[in-house]
């Protein structure tokens, strides 16, 4: 497949000429890079205007996974994430403090308490939502109800039925602007993407899936990326799982929602994203897309093989890992005895560094960029783990507790409110400002506008999260 931004730039180095534009490094090397860091001149394009080699590009990722439009992100999944619900806003004619155009939703306001009490256009979500949806949610002044589903005990995942999804839409009331999912997770636990698009196609409403973990799934041979199986949108972190810079991300449309959706996309990425989009960045989206179409499904099969052959082995010695999609490792430290940080610790003496560590769990992400002497360090540390020599007694996981709590304000109406930070301890019964993270996973223990009970107080500690900001 070809490479129209990565050649467009090469070119225009290897011209050597002078550089009387931006960046200031003028491409001068200082780290390596800065050759090939350019900005918009003519004919770069123009991100998420794009008419060139940028939308060229653009259209080869949407043919590489079968969407009907594709738009790159050099700010990640999160700036997916806010545009895709900002699509939604647009589609129905959402406009925050004004008339909606279609659906007869009238509110919207927040300052005006008549108005407050009248519903805002909302959001069926899996509780385990990214901090970006919820952002996204403040900034277009959304409502969230969420779906607590099975979870390993862990806010990372909540994993909901297609039954539990057909109840939540069968009750009365306003229907949802969108079915919102998370899958993979941070833990690697999926949802059942295909049996939940098609009760949100049955019923008429966009099913939105978070697959910024999953995007390689389209290669899979059993392909079960979001675009396969019927979802409206999804966003990809590009970085997270093929060989992108960091802040690759792509945006893609289903061929059947294009008509509704594709008008909106551009202008929804414009209202979150930089109007300086790191050119290294998009050359690497690019060149994803010739790694993709040369030989990827084949180096795909063979990492998955040897996934395969590290956890058959780790099994056999007795070692726990979660069942997951098939590029995580999650390591289920706590039924050895051990949390997740202790084991972390233990990794890092192998040199080995883990994506995620808490109190249960450590998560190892996969690509085929391993390499053998990586795999040779997980097979030492898999013989030799004190999990295995010293197991202890299980640390129990509080079986996924719900922290349900009441919605004092709008989650728009608390992030812009006055706050203060307070130590977690005196936080209970205050009203959520902003929400506080760990990161990763990122996922709000309380959202904005939700009083602070004091389960999440406890889940905060567990985070290590020593304070939060409360509305004034
Ligand atoms: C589930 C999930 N969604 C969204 C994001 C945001 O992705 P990005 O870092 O590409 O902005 C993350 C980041 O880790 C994530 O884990």
């Amino acid at each position: 497949m070809n490479t129209p931004i990565i050649d467009f730039i090469r070119e225009y180095q290897e011209r050597e000429g002078t550089r009387f534009h931006m960046p200031g490094h003028k491409g001068h090397v200082f780290f390596g890079w800065e050759p090939f860091d350019i900005t918009e001149i003519p004919g770069a394009d123009v991100l998420h205007q794009g008419q060139g080699i940028i939308r060229e590009s653009e259209r080869n990722a949407a043919r590489l996974f079968g969407a009907g439009g594709t738009f790159y992100s050099t700010e990640g999944s999160t700036q997916c994430i806010k545009a895709m619900l900002a699509i939604l806003c647009m589609e129905r004619g959402h406009c925050v403090g004004g008339k909606c155009q279609r659906g007869g939703y009238q509110g919207g306001g927040y300052l005006d308490g008549e108005r407050q009490r009248m519903s805002r256009p909302w959001i069926l979500a899996a509780r385990n939502v990214h901090r970006s949806m919820v952002d996204a949610c403040a900034l277009l002044d959304l409502d969230v109800r969420f779906l607590w589903g099975d979870s390993p005990g862990s806010l990372c995942s909540h994993v909901i039925s297609p039954r539990q999804l057909e109840e939540a839409l069968r009750q009365g009331g306003d229907r949802p602007l969108a079915v919102y999912v998370t899958s993979p997770d941070y833990l690697g636990q999926m949802e059942d993407i295909g049996n939940l698009s098609r009760i949100c196609n049955r019923e008429g409403i966009p099913l939105v899936v978070d697959n910024a973990h999953g995007a390689y799934l389209h290669f899979l041979k059993e392909k079960c990326h979001p675009m396969d199986l019927g979802a409206a949108m999804c966003c990809d972190s590009a970085h997270k799982t093929l060989p992108a810079l960091t802040g690759g991300a792509y945006l893609h449309v289903h061929p059947r929602f294009g008509e509704r959706f594709l008008p909106y996309a551009r202008q929804a990425m414009l209202l979150f994203g930089s109007t300086s989009p790191s050119y290294l960045t998009l050359q690497s989206l690019d060149y994803c897309n010739a790694y993709l179409s040369e030989g990827y499904e084949e180096r795909l099969e063979e990492t998955l093989e040897r996934v395969r052959e590290w956890k058959r082995m780790f099994g056999e010695a007795g070692g726990r890992v979660l069942p997951s999609e098939p590029l995580k490792i999650v390591l289920d430290t706590a039924g050895h005895g051990y949390s997740g940080r202790e084991i972390g610790e233990e990794l890092r003496s192998y040199d080995i560094e883990c994506e995620y560590e808490d109190q249960s769990f450590v998560v190892l992400m996969v690509t085929p960029e391993n390499t053998s002497r990586d795999w040779e360090r997980l097979r030492e540390w898999g013989k030799n783990t004190r999990m295995l020599w010293h197991p202890q007694e299980r640390i129990p996981v509080a079986a996924g507790e719900r922290l349900l709590s009441k919605r004092v304000m709008s989650i728009r109406q608390a992030a812009f409110s006055r706050s203060e930070m307070v130590p977690v301890e005196q936080a209970a019964g205050r009203v959520c400002a902003a929400e506080t993270v760990s990161c990763p996973p990122a996922v709000p223990i309380a959202i904005c506008g939700e009083e602070i009970t004091r389960a999440m107080v406890g889940e905060f500690k567990k985070f290590d999260v020593k304070e939060v900001s409360v509305v004034l």
